[in-house]
């Protein structure tokens, strides 16, 4: 039988709590299922890490995780470092090197959640943002710093490789879960060179699956789209900073930061995929034991999802939405008094019921 490896990095702030819940869902899910076994090892790669090695990670830190199967990831970040350390020297150099080039953000209104917008509505959609490319590069300069003529270069890199493989994805997602439109955010009336590729190619592969229908909106349009109609989205295909937006925006619409999972996946296998809450290190409540967190385990489940274990995610997924239903243990962003530790406690517990 099949023992999924998964390297487990918890991170700074809020993320050593939030992923004491997953790592309890996880375990209760092969105490009752014979079928899925498990080994975890974790890594300590956080900013204490920094501030005791001026490293995020090891040297050989990627090869360490490379043999495993997955990262389940909490969140970094801590005023004692510059907030940009955390990001390029330790998620964007997993998210790059894994080749981890597809972002997969669920916005989907949980059972017992209401949405912030004025209406009820039906919110469940995908949207899949470009993640290894695009406006997030290292490419460009500064120069002349301090006066009056400074000025700084940021470069996007598009590449035909790299559209047509995140957006033949996409439309392949689609397909196989029966969704029937695909929603391109772009802005090629602005952006003309870089965008421009982006909707030629965009458009070659959505000639290529003629049963799903294919539109194109500007990304300005589809913010305000959001707000007012987002029971009309089945699939967003974005780029790396439009998808980086309006998934944020998306998780507003439905429920909030706490509750907003995500998968960087690479979808050859040939590297392990990596799945984290949307949210950060949340220093404000970090050390309270006041974090949600349905957002981590909702990302575990993204990762059973992954593992080809639809049925061990779709679980998961059921038991966040028992507890929501119930309103009895929520923790305090969702108007609740519950701790951590009692969220995922009634997670567990709903769980077991289930199995
Ligand atoms: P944040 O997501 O940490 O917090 C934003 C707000 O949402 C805060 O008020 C926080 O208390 C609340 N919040 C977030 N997660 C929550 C949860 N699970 N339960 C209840 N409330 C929750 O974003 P912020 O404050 O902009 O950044 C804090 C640090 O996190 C920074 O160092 C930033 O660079 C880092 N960060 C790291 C990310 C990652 O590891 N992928 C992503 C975003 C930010
Ligand atoms: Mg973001």
């Amino acid at each position: 039988m099949k023992v999924y490896k998964v390297a487990v990095l918890p991170g700074d702030g809020i993320g050593p709590d939030v992923m004491k819940e997953a790592l309890k869902v996880l375990k209760t899910l092969s105490e009752i299922d014979s079928t899925f076994t498990y080994e975890t090892t974790e890594f300590n790669w956080n900013t204490d890490h920094y501030v005791k090695h001026g490293l995020m990670m090891p040297e050989n830190g990627l090869e360490q995780l490379e043999e495993f199967d997955s990262i389940l990831f909490g969140a970094v970040g801590d005023s004692r470092v510059p907030e940009h350390i955390p990001i390029w020297e330790l998620i964007m150099p997993i998210r790059k090197n894994f080749q981890q080039y597809i972002n997969f953000r669920p916005i989907k209104l949980l059972k017992g959640l209401e949405t912030r917008l004025k209406q009820e509505r039906d919110i469940d959609f995908v949207i899949i943002r470009e993640n290894a490319e695009g406006e997030y590069s290292t490419a460009g300069g500064k120069m002349y710093q301090g006066e009056s003529r400074e000025l700084a270069v940021q470069n996007t890199i598009m590449t035909r490789e790299g559209i047509s493989r995140v957006a033949a994805y996409a439309f392949q997602y689609a397909k196989e879960h029966q969704l029937r439109k695909v929603t391109n955010a772009t802005k090629s009336n602005a952006i003309i060179h870089t965008m421009k590729l982006w909707d030629k190619v965009v458009e070659e592969i959505a000639n290529d699956f003629e049963a799903i229908s294919y539109e194109k909106y500007y990304v300005d349009a589809i913010a305000a789209l959001f707000v007012e109609s987002p029971e009309n989205f089945q699939l967003v295909l974005a780029s790396n900073l439009f998808g980086d937006i309006l998934s944020d925006l998306g998780s507003a619409i439905a429920g909030g930061l706490g509750v907003a999972p995500s998968a960087n996946i690479n979808p050859n296998g040939e590297f392990p995929s990596m799945f984290e809450p949307v949210h950060g290190s949340a220093p404000d409540i970090a050390g309270k034991g006041v974090a949600n967190p349905i957002a981590q385990i909702w990302s575990l489940a993204l990762m059973l999802q992954n593992f080809g274990r639809s049925d061990l995610h779709d679980k998961v997924l059921f038991s966040i939405e028992d507890v929501l239903e119930e309103k009895k243990t929520l923790t305090p962003d969702m108007g609740g008094k519950a701790t951590t530790g009692q969220v995922g406690d009634a997670i567990v517990n709903k769980l077991k019921k289930r199995m």
